[in-house]
């Protein structure tokens, strides 16, 4: 039976998640999946970190209070996040890299890959800025020494889609995609066909949850430009970088504009796209499009998130699921693992 020897680097909703799920199904996936998983260390800036190499008791690490330097509360803990130290010196097999997203340069995540990936260590990670900004260098590192390096977390969550389109539709001939990949934007738009205005559905958004305190990633198109970025590069083998896709956002559609696509049996989505071109470059975007209500991503309301591969043999073949959320998320760290394993011959 194999177990996993797991470091998680980040311990917010993701992580916790993660530890959540170790802690309520590792035994049945001894059954179902193969393997089990042991958390040998944790690190994370607010809450310090913590190595044992004999495992750690997920549902203690689940249970532990979001409070400045808690990891000094457990025997061998300490207040301090020693990333390095848990990402090298853990003993552990794999990395779950689940810090904030950098959109700027990728850091500190990439350098926390870069460490593991050098090290002969997996990578699994929900992390968008080091795959949209250095996926190409941090690939190559991981196949010169011969480790996996996973992200299927950083698009649509849970839901899968890289592993999907690169897998399940090769040979199918993508050609391009469209999608709904940012559920605060999608919510935004959906509350405002019911009559809010973008102000308040913004708000309506935040109070839930969905949307942060300063939205302006969400509306404005940058979240979704990250993750065209990695579809079009992962899929479409372009070699996109975030200057290279237009982006513009759905804060300038009004109430009006929404009432008018409504008369005339449409919806405004903000919509990531990419697509070859004749020549074979590629070509992506991001905007707020008026679609039929015929089109696959029209129906698509709330938080959800949507994308819509196009094929050359199959046409458009559509997948919807949430886009978000800790456990959700979560999910996609452990179909990392899954993939590895599989990988291993297993
Ligand atoms: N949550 C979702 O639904 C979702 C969905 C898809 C992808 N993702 C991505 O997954 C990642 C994790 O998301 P999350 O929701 O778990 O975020 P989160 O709740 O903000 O957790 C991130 C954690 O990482 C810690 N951290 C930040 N910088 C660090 C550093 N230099 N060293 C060690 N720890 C550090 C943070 O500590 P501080 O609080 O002190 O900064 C925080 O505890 C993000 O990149 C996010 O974009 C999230």
């Amino acid at each position: 039976m194999t177990e996993y020897k797991i470091a998680l680097v980040g311990f917010g909703g993701v992580n916790r998640g993660f530890a959540q799920l170790v802690a309520d199904c590792n035994a049945e996936w001894k059954e179902s999946l193969g393997f089990t998983v042991k958390i040998v260390g944790v690190t994370d800036l607010f809450l310090g970190s913590i190595v044992a190499k004999d495992g750690l008791d997920a549902k203690q690490l689940v249970a532990l209070p979001v409070e400045k330097g808690a990891f000094a509360q457990l025997p061998g803990g300490n207040a301090e996040a020693f990333n390095e130290t848990v990402i090298k010196h853990s003993g552990a097999d794999i990395i779950a890299e689940a810090t904030f997203t950098n959109p700027v340069d990728g850091e500190p995540a990439t350098t926390f890959c870069r460490w593991a990936l050098e090290s002969g260590i997996h990578v699994v990670t929900t992390n968008k800025g080091p795959i949209a900004l250095h996926g190409a260098e941090l690939k190559a590192l991981a196949r010169r020494n011969q480790v996996a390096f996973e992200y299927e977390g950083a698009v649509m969550s849970g839901t899968p889609v890289i592993r999907l389109a690169r897998q399940a539709l090769a040979g199918a001939n993508v050609q391009g995609f469209e999608g709904i990949l940012n559920g605060t934007s999608n919510y935004v738009l959906t509350q405002m066909k019911d009559g809010l205005t973008f102000n308040d559905a913004v708000l309506q958004a935040q109070q839930l949850g969905y949307a942060e305190a300063d939205p302006t990633a969400d509306v404005e198109g940058f979240d979704v430009r990250l993750k065209v970025v990695i579809l079009a590069n992962e899929l479409l083998d372009a070699r996109l970088n975030v200057s290279d896709v237009r982006c513009s956002g759905i804060s300038a559609i009004s109430a009006q504009d929404i009432a008018q696509a409504t008369a005339n049996g449409a919806s405004w989505k903000l919509i990531g796209s990419a697509d070859r071109e004749a020549d074979g470059s590629v070509r992506a975007s991001v905007e707020a499009r008026l679609l039929p209500n015929s089109h696959p991503l029209a129906g698509i309301v709330g938080a959800t998130n949507a994308v819509s591969f196009k094929t050359a043999l199959l046409g458009a073949v559509t997948v919807s699921g949430p886009g978000a959320g800790r456990i959700e998320t979560a999910f996609a760290l452990l179909s990392d693992i899954v993939a590895i394993h599989t990988a291993s011959g297993n």
